[in-house]
């Protein structure tokens, strides 16, 4: 039977049964082994791991062991500037981050504004800008290290990468990528490009690059590592997270024609917990005094699920609120204003960096000299 659950860069549908496409996609899942070696060499473990968000891979084992040979490796990651970001498009560089600073890498965050431009038939490019210096300043606001990390536009920096991207694009033919990405006929051939230009920094350096990223991006490492040993590149490594589902659940869609069904960066304290006492789908009793008779189902709650893949690490503190919820102690609502306040802590000290950031934007930004010395240009 065809499972009834699309995964692909611009659609994600249905419940996402993670088993299934790890076979699917043909990637490997993050084991008990691999864990360990990752927290010995990182002397360290991140929660998002810990709680198998981050949950399959490929070729990661080969990082790692180009980390323990010293040959190392370096990260790359990006965002498609169509809108505001949300919390979901946060997680990856939240990751990224801890990878950066525990693997001392470089790291390289491509803003894909050309492809947000192809994709959307009504896109206006002038407010593709705008997202992209605002979704920049988001991103920035994770702390990366400004002297390790490079975030560029592709409208902007596609110049300096064209050498590789020739190279890449002369390798990959049409139906290969229609084959990969479903393109068809009618598909402009900016689209039909593109794959070339988010392949591009998979070959920044001359060493293995590890991607993280949600498994919606998986298909363009697959076309990357098919053509990496005709160029001469190791073979791109990658990282994937599961998603974050919207507040309605996970078979519907985050999406920015929707802002109910997610929360935004940019979402004030007032309107996070409208948003979250209105849609965020509950795994409760209709009457409290059948939640206290029946207890609530943490499993199916969505404001349990984002404390238990982002908001709430203290694995103690969440295993409390998880028996109270079960067993009726705790009520929805009281489940939900616990959600709310971890999210508006978060957004608030996240507007404080994000100011900061504003600062140091040029360190991390067409920054041509740290490019120069990373990329060896
Ligand atoms: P974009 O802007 O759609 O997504 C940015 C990052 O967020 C991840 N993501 C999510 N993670 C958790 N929960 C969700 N609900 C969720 N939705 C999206 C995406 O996987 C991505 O990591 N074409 C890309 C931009 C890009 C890129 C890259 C991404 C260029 N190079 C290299 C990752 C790695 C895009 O439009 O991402």
């Amino acid at each position: 039977m065809k499972e009834k659950f699309t995964v692909t860069p611009w659609e994600v549908s249905g419940l996402v049964d993670y088993d299934k496409l790890i076979e699917r996609f043909g990637t490997q899942k993050i084991d008990n082994d691999l864990l360990e070696r990752i927290k010995k060499l990182a002397r360290d473990s991140h929660f998002l791991l810990d709680n198998g968000f981050f949950f399959s891979h490929r070729d990661l084992d080969k990082a790692l062991e180009s980390y323990e040979k010293g040959d190392g490796f370096y990260l790359y990651t990006g965002r498609g500037p169509s809108g505001d970001m949300h919390i979901g498009h946060l997680i990856p560089f939240v990751f990224t981050k801890w990878l950066q600073e525990k693997f001392n890498a470089n790291l390289y965050i491509q803003i894909t504004d050309d492809e947000k431009f192809f994709f959307k038939d009504d896109a206006k490019f002038e407010e593709i800008e705008k997202y992209a210096e605002d979704n920049i300043l988001d991103i920035a606001a994770i702390g990366f290290d400004p002297e390790k990390t490079f975030i560029f536009r592709d409208s902007e920096y596609l110049g300096k990468m064209y050498p590789i991207v020739m190279r890449i694009a002369k390798k990959v033919n049409f139906s290969n990528v229609r084959a990969v990405f479903g393109f068809k006929n009618e598909t402009n051939i900016g689209m039909i490009f593109f794959p070339a230009i988010q392949m591009a920094p998979c070959f920044f350096e001359k060493k293995i690059c590890l991607i993280p990223a949600a498994i919606d991006q998986d298909p363009y490492w697959r076309v990357a590592r098919d053509i990496a040993p005709k160029l001469g590149y190791p073979k791109t490594a990658a990282i994937h997270s599961k998603f974050l589902p919207s507040l309605q659940g996970p078979e519907i869609k985050m999406s920015a024609s929707l802002k109910e069904t997610a929360i935004y960066l940019s979402d004030d304290p007032k309107t996070v917990k409208e948003k979250i006492m209105k849609y965020a789908f509950s795994g409760g009793q209709p009457t409290i005094k059948e939640h206290r008779e029946k207890g609530g189902n943490p499993e199916i709650d969505i404001s349990y699920q984002w404390l238990s893949i982002f908001f709430e690490p203290d694995q103690k503190k969440l295993k409390k609120i998880y028996d109270d919820y079960k067993s009726g102690k705790l009520l929805t609502g009281e489940l939900k204003q616990i959600l709310i306040d971890k999210i508006n802590d978060f957004l608030e000290n996240h507007r404080k960096q994000k100011e900061k950031a504003a600062k140091l934007i040029d360190k991390f930004k067409y920054n041509g000299n740290l490019a120069k010395k990373m990329w060896n240009l």
